[in-house]
């Protein structure tokens, strides 16, 4: 099959038709494009898991605060096109903003208590940040009908959010999280990377390095932990807008590694782009 690009719901439904006539497993993965090997690798999954492979290139607005990137978010479509079709997909959606939100537009799905910490936090992105891509992913799901959904750990909370989103509203969606992809450095692979320049590139790897550090330091305990990975930034010039130790599943303060799954996350401005990265520390079965 061949790639299609279809820009209108409407188009969307009717290319997606055939195969859901036949039983075929639809796997939605939405991008906001700029793409990078980490959506690649979001594509190689829903290849596997599914038989047809929508993936979406919209950049969302609603998403997008005050003062943030919208204007200046890198935008090529005939590059993300061509990675996509060496990346296996099937059908690309690539909506206009009308066609997403007509004139009129006023419903919004909003995911309580998870979106009002970390990146959510009211003296950060804020709720309305994830309130915006939910709202989102929501009509994405309703219009495409897929499966499965493909999200990347590099964005965990989104991923948290979303499958909470799908769990709480009954959408027949499977959500799937992939693990980051990274740079031979360590750097997670974001389109947001191409802000930095030359130096702020070679300290954007301490993000990384501080969570590995707080890994390692993680018999000293969750203080222990982050302080180890305070240590790696400071050493880097980072001043970190939060970096937490929360429990995997509802996001509550960490206060052990020893019993759930606990989600270590940090973000910092670098120069002009702000990136995030994050580890979860798995239960130690030694103790
Ligand atoms: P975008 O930033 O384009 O990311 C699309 C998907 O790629 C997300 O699920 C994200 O977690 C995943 N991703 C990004 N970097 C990754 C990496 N290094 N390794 C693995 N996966 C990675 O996230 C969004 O767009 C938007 O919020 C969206 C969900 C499309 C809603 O507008």
């Amino acid at each position: 099959m061949t790639l299609q690009i279809v820009r209108t719901v409407a188009d969307l439904r009717t290319a997606l038709e055939p195969s859901r006539r036949r039983g075929n497993l639809i796997g939605l993965v939405p991008t906001m494009g700029a793409l990078h090997a980490g959506h690649v690798s979001l594509i190689g999954e829903a290849r596997t898991r599914s038989d047809i492979v929508v993936m979406s290139l919209f950049v969302n607005p609603a998403q997008f605060g005050e003062g943030e990137d919208l204007q200046a978010y890198p935008r090529d479509e005939a590059r993300d096109l061509a990675m996509a079709t060496e990346a296996g997909v099937d059908v690309v959606f690539a909506p206009s903003v009308e066609e997403v939100y007509p004139a009129g537009f006023s419903t919004h799905v909003e995911v309580e208590g998870l979106t009002s910490v970390l990146c959510g936090d009211p003296e950060r992105r804020g709720a309305e940040h994830f309130r915006g891509v939910t709202t989102v992913v929501a009509k994405l799901l309703n219009m495409a009908r897929p499966d499965f959904v493909f999200f990347g750990q590099k964005d965990a909370q989104q991923a948290i959010v979303v499958r909470r989103m799908a769990l709480d509203l009954d959408f027949p969606t499977a959500v799937a999280v992939v693990p980051t992809v990274r740079e031979a450095d360590g750097l997670a692979l974001s389109s947001r990377n191409v802000y930095l320049d030359g130096s702020e590139r070679e300290r954007a790897t301490a993000l990384k390095r501080a969570l590995t550090a707080a890994e390692s330091a993680y018999s000293e305990g969750v203080d222990g932990a982050l302080d180890a990975a305070h240590a790696v930034l400071g050493d880097a010039g980072i001043e970190p807008e939060y970096l937490e130790a929360r429990y995997a599943d509802d996001l509550e303060p960490a206060s052990s590694f020893n019993g759930r799954p606990v989600l270590v996350a940090v973000a910092a401005r670098v120069g002009r782009a702000r990136l995030i990265d994050n580890v979860i520390i798995a239960p130690s079965t030694e103790h």
